[in-house]
């Protein structure tokens, strides 16, 4: 198969997804295989590190194996392999990395090493350019996942055809990920695991006016995020409200049950917990949304980017949407599937690099703290 495009096989194993894509030239996802371990991080509520590794392992082969056989060509016909090489866990990372080690070297192909808040970001760009509408540079990234809070600023650099992307930190959380704190408060309202989807889907049925909780209030720099703050203030609520308590331990027994969707949910949750759950979401929704774009004017940028599983949130495009046009900004979000782990988005990232002309050799390691600006 030869279109004069790149092949880039993407790996990617830094959390609970052990994902594979293929992605031609940057931009034409060829396939984009996910295997998620939710299932089996569930009822533990939060990712077990050494459940998660155990299961990249068993995952690793076969992911990769689909994603060349969807993507309809052999892995002699990828042109390079970009691994995720952080941050994250890293017994999770060191599968994915030892493993696009093994396959590069058996293959004598090249081997590209990515960032995974990169990769975030090349989501957006991927399918930014297979619609047409090109986002315009330097512009404000906003990576906002389970992980991480980071709001940056990134400009291309280098001639056209090699150009990769830079980037400057403008603020980040200071505490809890914003995805962190959706899973938190799902935990105590026992929403089951990951808690933004849930959050998403029931706090459309509450008054997000209903509780108002007090913006964070922070010394120094303007453009960084706390969220630690409302996760307590949501427990605080339930200390003083102990007849939210029948419901949750009803919930907890659905959850124990194997009904974990959002309507079985629902229905067991009061319109005074859907007010609470509507409201923490407005909270964390409008921290974000108003942090980024006030970045926007100072950093002189007309374009804001915003990735990462939080990214798949409703009422934060909703939002975000609403109000850059008020500022004047042009908005681009990823699609919902590759707002969350995906190895596409590391295909693309590991695309720019490889043109750049960065290899690793085979003393690329794991970094679990990584960092992108
Ligand atoms: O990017 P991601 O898949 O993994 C990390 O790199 O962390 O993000 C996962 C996070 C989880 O915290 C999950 O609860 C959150 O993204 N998330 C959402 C939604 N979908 C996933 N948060 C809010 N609303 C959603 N619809
Ligand atoms: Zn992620």
């Amino acid at each position: 198969m030869s279109t004069g495009e790149n092949l880039i096989l993407g790996i990617e194993s830094s959390c609970d997804e052990t994902a594979a894509a293929v992605v031609a030239g940057g931009r034409r996802v060829l396939s984009s295989i996910v295997a998620s371990q939710v299932g089996i991080h569930r009822k533990y509520g939060g990712v077990v590190p050494e459940l998660a590794s155990r299961e990249h392992l068993r995952q690793i082969v076969p992911v990769v194996r689909e994603a060349v056989a969807q993507a309809g060509i052999t892995l002699r016909d990828v042109d390079a392999i970009a691994v995720t090489r952080g941050p994250g866990l890293i017994g999770a990372l060191l599968v994915g990395v030892t493993y696009g080690k093994v396959l590069a070297m058996a293959l004598g192909k090249p081997l590209v090493g990515v960032n995974h808040l990169e990769g975030h970001v090349h989501a957006v760009l991927l399918e930014a350019h297979a619609g047409g509408r090109r986002p315009a540079f330097p512009a404000v990234c906003l990576i906002v996942s389970g992980g991480h809070t980071l709001l940056c600023h990134a400009k291309f650099e280098g001639a056209e055809s090699a150009a990769r992307l830079s980037y400057t930190r403008i603020g980040a959380t200071r505490d809890d990920a914003a995805g962190e704190a959706f899973d938190k408060v799902a935990k105590m309202l026992a929403l089951g695991y990951p808690g933004g989807p849930v959050i998403d889907a029931l706090a459309a049925h509450g008054d997000p006016r209903a509780i108002r909780f007090a913006e964070p209030k922070m010394k120094g720099n303007p453009y960084d995020f706390s969220f630690s703050g409302i996760k307590t203030a949501v427990l605080y609520h339930l200390r003083r409200n102990p007849q939210l308590q029948p419901e949750i331990e009803a919930r907890r027994q659905a959850l124990a049950r194997g009904e974990c969707g959002a309507d079985a949910l629902r229905a067991l949750a009061t319109p005074a917990t859907l007010d609470l759950i509507a409201s923490f979401q407005r909270a964390v929704v409008d921290d974000l949304t108003a942090r980024t774009l006030a970045a926007a004017a100072p950093y002189a940028v007309a374009t804001v980017l915003v990735s990462g599983g939080v990214a798949a949130n409703s009422e934060l495009r909703r939002k975000f949407e609403a109000e850059a046009q008020h500022h004047g900004i042009d908005l681009f979000f990823p699609s919902r599937v590759l707002s969350t782990d995906n190895a596409a988005m590391i295909a693309a990232a590991g695309h720019a690099r490889f043109l750049s002309g960065e290899r690793e050799d085979f003393s690329l390691d794991a970094d679990p703290g990584l960092s992108l600006a």
